[in-house]
């Protein structure tokens, strides 16, 4: 692509307070489907490339940094502190730093505006591009514009940007708006902010100021967003219905890609979650981040399925819940299976109601299907698993592996007190604990012989009546 000539880097605007999310966290940390608010944005500015990108934070700086390093491990992020809110041109000042010697571009963004679309930041560089001015940005019309910065232009050329408190009557009538989302060349960018002085109603630092600056120096490019992409979040009930819509965004590309969801006002899936064709998904169901799931699976109801990959042909039953999983091809899961972190499971694997695993790594064909806690397990394939077995991993002290060979079966009620391992095609008897290491093809019983005492009850009986009692 041509533009990519351009370096390219981005500021994202993170430092408010949000006062009406009357909340104790900043703002840009509340979620929208599994991500804080500001992720959006900034991995919007990931995508297209940008070589750094600065979130400029203020109000909990420590831990809108920490929360957003956890989100893009290694990505190029440096993070500038704009220390006291002085307004918009303020904040993306304290990016200078960070910035230092970079030149191409700036896409400038809002950290509290989740729904931006690529597609609309390729045309606003490309509006860049064409216009071959200093800035482009992006305008939106809205029915009620109130409270928005309205975009004045003479002649159709933009010309500067008047914020609502300093707009005139007219001006104010101007449906034309400012979404705040620029593209800005960085050498006329920092002298162009130096420049901006706090001259208005608000006595703030416009950033908006920039645009009739640029606008002297050559034609400045727009592009038009559509009013959903480009609104902000200042409450919880904006928060709400901004989930609402990246939901539905998600959920109809999901739906145009070939996967059937029953009912897509109740399923939730995050933004980088991947679903194969012909899945289908019922009711209830959360796909959260990091969730690849293949083509021909089924997702019962109430599913919540976490960083987990669930292959081609696999039915995951209702209410079963996998966080961390791998599960092979045409698998049978649940209703009620809790798949933990470090469950791998191979093909056609069959576990059932109330079956709970981790760290547990289960072959071929091989069935659990009630009742049962595989923790810290290998078990071979084609093992069958009786309802209620037990692997003991835990002695107070240290996890320590049950190891089962291929053809195994454990009778139901069974423990395995590990370090232990049951050999190729052993049995283990119904009721056993098993303490020692069960050989090949062997079996090992260690209930008490069954003792049968007939006509025990009417004896007893005849004993308490001789005693009168
Ligand atoms: C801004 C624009 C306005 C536009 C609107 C779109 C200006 C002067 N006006 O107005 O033209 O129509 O956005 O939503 O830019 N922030 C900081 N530090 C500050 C001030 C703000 O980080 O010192 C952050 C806020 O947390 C917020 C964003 O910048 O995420 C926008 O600030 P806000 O005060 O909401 O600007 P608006 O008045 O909405
Ligand atoms: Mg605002």
């Amino acid at each position: 692509m041509l533009r990519r000539m351009t370096a390219l880097s981005a500021v994202v605007l993170c430092a408010g307070k949000g006062t009406r999310m009357k909340s104790e966290k900043a703002k840009v940390l509340h979620a929208i489907l599994g991500k804080p608010l500001c992720a959006y944005p900034l991995k919007r500015a990931l995508e297209l490339g940008a070589s750094l990108v600065v979130p400029v934070v203020g109000h909990q700086a420590e831990s809108v940094e920490k929360s957003v390093r956890g989100h893009f491990p290694g990505a190029p992020l440096r993070f500038a502190l704009q220390k006291e809110q002085r307004g918009t041109a303020d904040a993306v000042r304290a990016a200078e730093e960070s910035l230092k010697g970079f030149s191409g571009r700036v896409l400038i963004l809002y950290g509290d505006v989740p729904l931006l679309r690529r597609e609309t930041l390729e045309a606003l560089l490309a509006a860049h591009d064409r216009a071959g001015g200093k800035l482009a940005l992006v305008s939106t019309v809205l029915e009620d514009p109130t409270g928005y910065g309205r975009i004045l232009r003479e002649g159709g050329k933009v010309v500067r940007v008047v914020e609502q408190k300093d707009a005139t009557p007219e001006q104010r009538a101007i449906r034309e708006c400012n979404a705040g989302i620029y593209s800005v060349d960085a050498d006329f960018l920092w002298k162009a902010l130096a420049q901006i002085k706090p001259n208005n109603a608000q006595g703030e630092y416009y950033l908006t100021d920039l645009v009739e600056l640029a606008a002297r120096e050559g034609p400045v490019g727009t592009v038009e967003g559509d009013a959903t992409e480009t609104a902000g979040v200042n409450d919880r009930v904006e928060l709400a219905a901004r989930a609402k819509v990246l939901q539905r965004r998600i959920n109809q590309a999901h739906m145009r890609a070939g996967v059937t969801l029953v009912d897509p006002d109740t399923t939730f899936i995050d933004e980088d979650v991947v679903v194969g064709a012909d899945t289908e998904v019922g009711p209830g169901v959360v796909l959260s981040t990091g969730t690849v799931v293949g083509r021909n699976v089924v997702i019962g109801p109430g599913c919540v399925v976490t960083a987990s990959t669930v292959a081609d042909g696999t039915t995951l039953k209702p209410y079963s819940v996998l966080e961390e999983a791998r599960v092979g091809e045409r698998n049978i899961i649940g209703p009620f299976s809790r798949l933990r972190p470090g469950t791998e499971l191979a093909e056609d694997v069959h576990l059932g109601n109330f079956v709970e695993t981790k760290k547990a790594q289960i072959g071929k064909g091989s069935k659990a299907n009630h009742l049962t806690y595989l923790g810290d397990a290998k078990v071979g394939a084609g093992c069958n698993i009786g309802a209620g077995t037990i692997t003991c991993n835990y002695d107070g002290v240290n996890k320590s592996l049950t190891e089962l060979g291929d053809g195994v079966f454990i009778g139901s009620d069974t423990q395995l007190v590990a370090p232990v391992t049951v050999g190729d095609g052993a049995y283990v008897g119904a009721g056993t604990t098993v303490t020692k290491n069960v050989p090949p093809g062997s079996l090992a019983v260690s209930r008490a012989p069954q003792v049968t005492k007939e006509g025990w009850v009417a004896a007893k009986k005849a004993r308490r009546a001789a005693k009168g009692g």
